[in-house]
């Protein structure tokens, strides 16, 4: 056989096994085969030298046309391979695009979280900052700094959790029973300048637990201190919250009270923001709903916090966000709020 009938089995078999080569590996098996350094017509082309001088131009040329047909049907079927590899890839990710989409689980606030943002809101407005103070106090902190007589009911084991003291100390600690503590912590940071705080955080007492009552509930508290404030301001302020969490219209009023911390004392009341003024079991038919207590900032708690009562005036006040929600949001199981239960979450944010 003439190297030339050789060239032409070559090109034949090279086609043919090219055809057969579907992907890329066996492709670039069959590019070294054909057309490498090493290849088959790498190789046959050696032949060409023992041809006589006068065939060798035309028989090289025969080389080169067969080489480049070689190489353009090799860039053809692997164009081919690549394009179908990845309509295999596609085919293997193919997605049912009418298929429902999936529910991505978001978090929502707790509605104490969201009375907080409501109720700080407010009393950022009116100039008040957020203060945290310590959820363990001391004795001083949660009752004799704030006026309360060493044999006050309040402090009876019954009513309040003493906690064990970690280092040596005569001080007795405990899982503070309302967040006032944190005004004189806020008192004692500020003084002697005036101060205006919203202390929200969580409160311990030794209840039974019921609808009503738990060991574990939150308290807002908020404190302003400074020249010429008087109980005008204390309800302004009480107006302008009730304003912003119930809506405009929402009325309030103070009545007498009694608190070792605050002198004189009252009790904030809301008009009913749920019957405004029809009358409804929640409020009792009286048409007003009581959300905390208040009062000027007593004398004795003024000069613990580091201020001279001659020069310096307050007032201060604290109530209960679970009571609040409970009736903005209709929740009538105060248990519900530490349940940690998803149907109750789910209604909020
Ligand atoms: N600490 C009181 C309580 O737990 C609430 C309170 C009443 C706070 C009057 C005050 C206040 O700041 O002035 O019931």
């Amino acid at each position: 056989m003439s190297v030339i009938e050789e060239l032409q089995a070559l090109q034949k078999r090279a086609t043919t096994e090219l055809e057969a080569a579907q992907d890329q590996a066996s492709l670039a098996v069959w590019k070294s085969t054909f057309l490498g350094k090493k290849g088959e017509l790498t190789l046959l082309s050696r032949g060409l030298g023992k041809l006589p001088p006068e065939e060798r131009p035309e028989a090289g040329q025969r080389f080169n046309i067969v080489r480049q047909a070689l190489e353009q049907q090799f860039e053809q079927a692997e164009t081919r391979a690549k394009h179908a590899s990845l309509m295999d890839e596609l085919e293997s990710e193919q997605i049912d695009v009418s298929l429902p989409g999936r529910q991505p689980s978001v978090g929502r606030l707790h509605p104490i979280t969201e009375v907080l943002r409501q109720v700080a809101d407010a009393f950022h407005i009116m100039g008040f900052q957020v203060w945290e103070s310590p959820e363990v106090e001391t004795d001083d902190y949660n009752f004799g700094l704030l006026n309360f007589l060493p044999d006050h009911p309040a402090r009876d084991m019954q009513d309040t959790f003493y906690v064990e003291s970690p280092v040596d100390s005569s001080e007795k600690l405990l899982l503070r029973t309302h967040t006032s503590g944190g005004q004189i912590h806020a008192m004692r940071r500020y003084a002697p300048h005036p101060v205006r705080v919203l202390l929200p955080g969580k409160c311990y007492r030794n209840e039974q637990v019921t609808a009503r009552s738990e060991m574990q509930f939150s308290q807002f508290e908020f404190l302003a201190v400074g020249r010429n404030i008087t109980m005008a301001d204390l309800k302004g302020t009480l107006a302008n919250l009730a304003v912003h969490l119930f809506g405009p219209g929402t009325k309030t009023r103070v009545r007498p009270s009694y608190f070792p911390f605050t002198e004189p004392s009252a009790e904030m009341d809301v008009s009913c923001f749920l019957c405004k003024g029809k009358g409804c079991r929640i409020c009792k038919y009286t048409n007003w709903l009581e959300i905390g207590g208040c009062g000027m900032v007593h004398p004795n708690v003024l000069r613990n916090g580091g201020y001279d009562p001659t020069e310096f005036s307050g007032f201060a006040g604290g109530f209960g966000p679970e009571r609040i929600a409970m009736l903005m949001y209709g929740i009538d199981d105060l248990r519900w709020f530490l349940s940690g239960d998803e149907r109750l979450l789910e209604q909020f944010g």
